[in-house]
């Protein structure tokens, strides 16, 4: 395994945040496709995050109470070659202990069994409910029994708690070397969106750019795209989660590419690009695409130590009301049409989001009332757009779209980090400029 120092140090600061609780931690499941088949394995982030290990229905433990040598402690498939030869290689137990550091391995099937020895002693138990219907009967069976015994043993019963206020907060920040990963995740993706520009074409399908963009992911040595690719044309770009990718590019037409890799070890980009798909925007297209970059470039201004998520996405807002203000698109005092979403027609969701291990990362975005002020090493999302269609209607009050407005959508979306002063965009190679984005 590569990094074992990074898990390490990772379980290191989590057994610490524990304090005197377990932890159960599940790996993922193989998911049915159809029939007898089954999607590509994708492992549980939080499961990765904390243990590098690769493989289905694993199950891990963290014992900051027990001593040194039974802290971390991993269930595993057996190696079994008539099970191999179906499915893959294993590491099995022995390989475990020998290649990932774990302090102690045990076959998957020992689990119901070990599990309850193991959970003795602990203060409470840190365990994420309704996610994982094999593990979780088994939890619960050791608890309602721990509840049984109080009335001898005396000791209060145990709490169950959702792991996610630790290691998602751990998430939320990325290390150095996390960052050079998302670095090398945008850079495959950005490429990638340069090469769809420069060979789109009228008359080909959006389903010859996916291939395009997800082939030249794998020729640059990603696991393949991190989310189904949007590659859409036209109006289909104002669906928002178009993924059929089935249909002709026209001359004169707009295509919205929002496509990016993820990495071997699930580090993920997230990049939206929109241009013309004959080189050439028409002067409406201009406009609009005219008005998201100016909002995105104003927006990613914000993405500074002390600011938040709020300030980012409003910031944008602001510019995009305004552009389509001036040109008519809406009416009113910018400031009035924001506070009551009078634009939600046009622009209907957020600004951005983390993006990490998982596309749409964990970690908190308020607490409570307050937004939770960006820190050097968060990453997130910057990804503005405008969407003309009739698939919303008008608010009373705002001028009617008058048809040659209709079916463009336009999305620019990056992937920006947080440093001391400017922020990085980590996605700079895909262009954007109106210059740029014409041929
Ligand atoms: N690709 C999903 C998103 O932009 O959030
Ligand atoms: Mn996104
Ligand atoms: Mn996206």
């Amino acid at each position: 395994m590569k990094n074992h120092q990074i898990f390490k140090d990772r379980r290191k600061r989590f057994l610490l945040e524990l304090n005197g609780s377990a932890a159960i931690i599940p790996g993922a499941s193989l998911v049915t496709h159809h029939s007898d088949c089954e999607y590509p394995f994708r492992q549980n982030s939080d499961f990765w995050y904390l243990t590098g290990f690769d493989e289905p229905d694993a199950v891990a433990l963290f014992l900051p109470y027990r001593p040194e040598g039974e802290q971390y402690i991993l269930f595993v498939m057996p190696k079994e070659s008539s099970e191999e030869v179906w499915h893959g290689f294993r590491w099995g137990i022995k390989g475990v202990v020998e290649n990932f550091d774990v302090d102690i391995a045990h076959s998957l099937d020992q689990l119901s069994e070990k599990l309850s020895g193991y959970l003795y002693g602990s203060e409470h138990i840190f365990f994420r409910i309704g996610k994982h219907p094999k593990v979780e009967p088994l939890v619960l069976k050791f608890l309602s029994e721990a509840l049984d015994r109080y009335s001898r043993s005396g000791a209060l019963p145990m709490g169950l708690h959702s792991p996610c206020s630790i290691l998602h907060k751990l998430r939320l920040k990325k290390d150095p070397w996390e960052i050079s990963r998302m670095r090398e995740a945008a850079c495959i993706s950005s490429k990638a969106h340069e090469l769809a520009r420069q060979v789109t074409r009228p008359g080909m399908n959006e389903r010859e750019i996916q291939a395009i963009i997800e082939k030249s992911f794998l020729d640059q040595g990603a696991r393949g795209p991190a989310y189904s690719s949007i590659v859409a044309g036209g109006e289909n770009a104002c669906i928002l989660h178009y993924t059929s990718n089935q249909s002709l590019l026209k001359n004169g037409e707009l295509l919205l590419i929002d496509a990016g890799c993820s990495l071997d070890d699930y580090y993920n980009a997230d990049i939206t690009r929109t241009f013309p798909i004959n080189g050439k925007f028409t002067p409406e297209q201009k406009a609009l695409y005219e008005i998201v970059l100016a909002a995105q470039n104003a927006a990613i201004n914000c993405v500074l130590p002390g600011e938040n998520t709020e300030k980012v996405h409003f910031r944008a807002v602001k510019i995009l009301v305004e552009g389509l203000i001036d040109i008519g698109l809406l009416k009113g005092e910018a400031d009035s049409i924001i506070e009551q979403g009078l634009y939600h027609h046009i622009y209907m969701h957020r600004t951005g989001h983390w993006l990490g291990l998982d596309v749409h990362d964990v970690g908190a975005y308020r607490l409570g009332e307050y937004p939770i002020p960006l820190e050097e090493g968060m990453l997130l999302t910057v990804e503005p757009g405008i969407y003309i269609s009739d698939l919303m209607p008008v608010p009373e009050g705002q001028p009617k779209i008058e048809e040659h407005w209709k079916g463009i959508g336009i999305r620019i979306e990056d992937d920006v980090l947080v440093t001391k002063d400017v922020p990085e965009i980590l996605s700079s190679d895909a262009f954007k400029s109106i210059n740029e984005m014409e041929r």
